[in-house]
């Protein structure tokens, strides 16, 4: 058995931002134009106006200011609402693919491993852009690594799962240095013409190098323990799928179809399951929350980290010690509670305790208990 270790992080950071003024301009247009087409069944009762949204609802109910996403044109255009991304051909990277390698690039380089030395590449995302062959094999060709790869989703816990999969391959011996990378496309699967949902989402590739600790370059986080855990809920939920061609009533694009969420359930629900579960997880480790210099956790809701940080701590964490970065990129599904991690790990001393996790539709909580080693 080998003691796995974290040993590089990389995030790819989209050029373009969309504020949250930005937004709701861009919403408001669009509402005002829907309800200037409803306005016969408006005034009969038929139908209700869509409301405006506002960015004070927005910053007050989630904490987020803005949002990076890869194509803002189209998200911006009234008449459209959602990204303008062209279909590449086969012989072209595909988009998660080019997103995953700058991340790649960046966790290998703060590794200081060569590509080649990887032997296992996994894509862990809460949406893949095709089916197959698996958008992990296209990143490993392309970065030039050996050994095998493979996708897997569990949606915002796709990270954590992922990186449980490579530590505890690493530990046996069945690879020796792995890659976890998260593109997501969240801009791609979010309803921009719903007001109850139209700011959650950004887009962002997040990666993670794993290694022994005894081949490590560097300074290196020791994964001591991982845990995951699911309990079945629609409320996060997506139905687009592969038999969408084959439903009788024919291809729609129904509401459905991209991300759907009860979003008071799952803040009531997930704050619960998601403390409790840290707790035991450090509790069969021998700690609880006052061993923790750090908390990376799921970046969705600012009041719902502020709940979990403050149960899992036993009171109000200091900001450094529960960094947050929705407010910069938003939520970024699995790739949110990495992000902090790779901002803001580096001033942690040997030997300090720091615990990443993420948490999401499912319901999935992962958990990553690390130490810091010189
Ligand atoms: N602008 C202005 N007002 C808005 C609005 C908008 N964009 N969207 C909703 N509102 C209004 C509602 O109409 C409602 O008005 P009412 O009280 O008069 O009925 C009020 O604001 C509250 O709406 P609600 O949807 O209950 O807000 P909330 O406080 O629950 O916040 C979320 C919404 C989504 C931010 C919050 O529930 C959340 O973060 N939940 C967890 C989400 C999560 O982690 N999901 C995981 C995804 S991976």
């Amino acid at each position: 058995m080998y003691q796995p270790a974290i040993t590089g992080t990389g995030v790819f950071t989209p050029e373009q931002v969309i504020t949250n003024d930005e937004l709701v301009v861009a919403f408001n247009a669009y509402a005002d134009r829907m309800n200037a087409k409803n306005a016969e069944a408006i005034a009969a009762g038929e139908m209700a106006p869509m409301e405006h949204s506002s960015s004070e609802f927005i910053f007050k109910a989630s904490g987020i200011e803005q949002r990076y996403v890869i194509d803002k044109s189209g998200v911006l255009d009234p008449e459209v609402m959602h990204p303008h991304l062209r279909q590449r051909s086969d012989d072209e990277l595909s988009l998660m693919a080019e997103m995953a390698l700058d991340a790649c690039q960046k966790a290998l380089d703060m590794a200081g491993i060569a590509a080649e030395e990887i032997d296992l590449v996994i894509c862990a995302a809460s949406n893949m852009e095709r089916a197959y062959p698996a958008i992990a094999i296209e990143i490993q060709k392309a970065l030039g690594a050996g050994g095998f790869a493979f996708d897997m989703n569990v949606a915002c816990s796709s990270a954590t799962f992922g990186i449980q999969a490579a530590a505890d391959m690493v530990r046996s011996g069945s690879a020796t240095k792995a890659i976890v990378v998260n593109p997501e496309i969240c801009s791609g699967h979010l309803e921009w013409r719903d007001r109850d949902c139209h700011f959650i989402f950004g887009d962002v590739a997040t990666a993670t190098v794993i290694e022994r600790a005894e081949d490590a370059k560097g300074a290196r986080f020791d994964i001591l323990s991982t845990r995951c855990a699911t309990e079945f809920s629609n409320n996060i939920r997506n139905n687009n799928g592969f038999l969408r061609r084959s439903r009788p009533s024919g291809v729609e694009d129904r509401r459905d179809m991209q991300f759907m969420q009860n979003g008071r359930k799952v803040f009531k629900e997930v704050v619960p399951m998601v403390s409790a579960h840290i707790l035991a997880h450090l509790d069969d480790e021998g700690f609880g929350g006052e061993n923790l210099r750090r908390l990376w956790l799921h970046q969705a809701n600012k009041s719902m980290n502020d709940f979990i940080g403050k149960k899992v701590m036993g009171r109000t964490p200091e900001r450094e010690e529960q960094p947050n970065i929705l407010q910069d990129y938003a939520n970024t599904s699995s790739a949110g509670s990495i992000i902090a991690f790779a901002k803001y790990s580096d001033d942690l001393d040997p030997g300090d305790l720091g615990l990443v996790c993420s948490f999401g539709a499912g319901y999935s909580v992962g958990s990553v208990l690390l130490r810091r080693e010189a």
